[in-house]
């Protein structure tokens, strides 16, 4: 799979935005509103092609600071989920966020999805909170 930097309304990121409303938003009743959207614009995006250049997984990193990076919105094709396509995902991004000298990551972990995280090295800390309606956990790795 090809790792691709997303650009800001780019025909890719059409894709990518129906890619994370059908995986994070819709199963739980919600879409994004042009205000969520609009709030992303400093956001890097990366995205996994197929050989037919099809989007298959995604993710935001929104920058914390000079040294801190956070992933958001991590998501696989519903049919393509437990290939590996996550992991390839995280590891080639977190390889690009290294050449760009950030040190550290966070993110907030879906509950259900946390074993994923612990499975590539993030460490929780703190306490299980409430975010769009489902409990989720921060998590973070030194890379
Ligand atoms: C969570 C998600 C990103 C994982 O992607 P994926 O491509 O299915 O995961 P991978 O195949 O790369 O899995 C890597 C490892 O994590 C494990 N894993 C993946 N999802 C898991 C889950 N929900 N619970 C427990 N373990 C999980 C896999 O079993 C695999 O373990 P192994 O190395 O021992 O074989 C994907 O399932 C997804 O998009 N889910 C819906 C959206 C979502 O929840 N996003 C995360 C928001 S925080």
């Amino acid at each position: 799979m090809q790792l691709v930097n997303i650009e800001y309304r780019s025909e890719l990121y059409k894709e990518e935005i129906k890619l994370r409303d059908e995986v994070l938003r819709a199963p739980l009743g919600l879409k994004f509103k042009k205000e969520d959207l609009d709030a992303e614009v400093d956001e890097l995006r990366y995205g996994l092609l197929d050989s037919n250049g099809e989007l298959t997984a995604c993710l935001l990193v929104r920058i914390l600071d000079d040294s801190v990076a956070k992933i958001r919105q991590m998501a696989v094709k519903e049919d393509l989920r437990g290939k590996g396509l996550g992991r390839e995902l995280m590891k080639k991004v977190e390889s690009e966020l290294k050449i760009k000298k950030f040190n550290k990551v966070e993110l907030h972990a879906r509950m259900y999805a946390k074993v994923f995280y612990d499975k590539l090295g993030y460490i929780e800390t703190g306490d299980i909170f409430t975010e769009i309606g489902i409990p989720h956990i921060k998590m973070k790795k030194d890379i």
